[in-house]
């Protein structure tokens, strides 16, 4: 598990190892946009701050993964602190 951080928002989630971001975060009734939920369409793409995501994506290339994005729907993340700029 690990946790993500809402920068805009101020507050953090828990996202266990059997959940997605998105589930975490829409469970808190945060609204993300998604279409495909599983990593291809792009409309969940988010900037991210500070960690590492793990991306399972298959949507982004490798210069926009170094530019600091990921996808909220099947990414996770490598550090135990993932803050997206959202
Ligand atoms: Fe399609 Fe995340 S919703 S890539």
């Amino acid at each position: 598990e690990f946790v993500v951080r809402l920068a805009k928002r101020g507050v953090e989630f828990v996202v266990p190892s059997d959940k997605a971001i998105i589930d975490v975060l829409r469970e808190a009734g945060i609204e993300v946009q998604t279409s495909c939920e599983q990593g291809v369409c792009g409309t969940c793409v988010t900037p991210v701050l500070e960690g590492e995501p793990e991306h399972h994506d298959l949507f982004l290339s490798d210069e926009e993964r170094d530019s600091g994005l990921m996808t909220l729907c099947v990414s996770r993340s490598r550090s135990k602190l993932l803050v997206l700029d959202i």
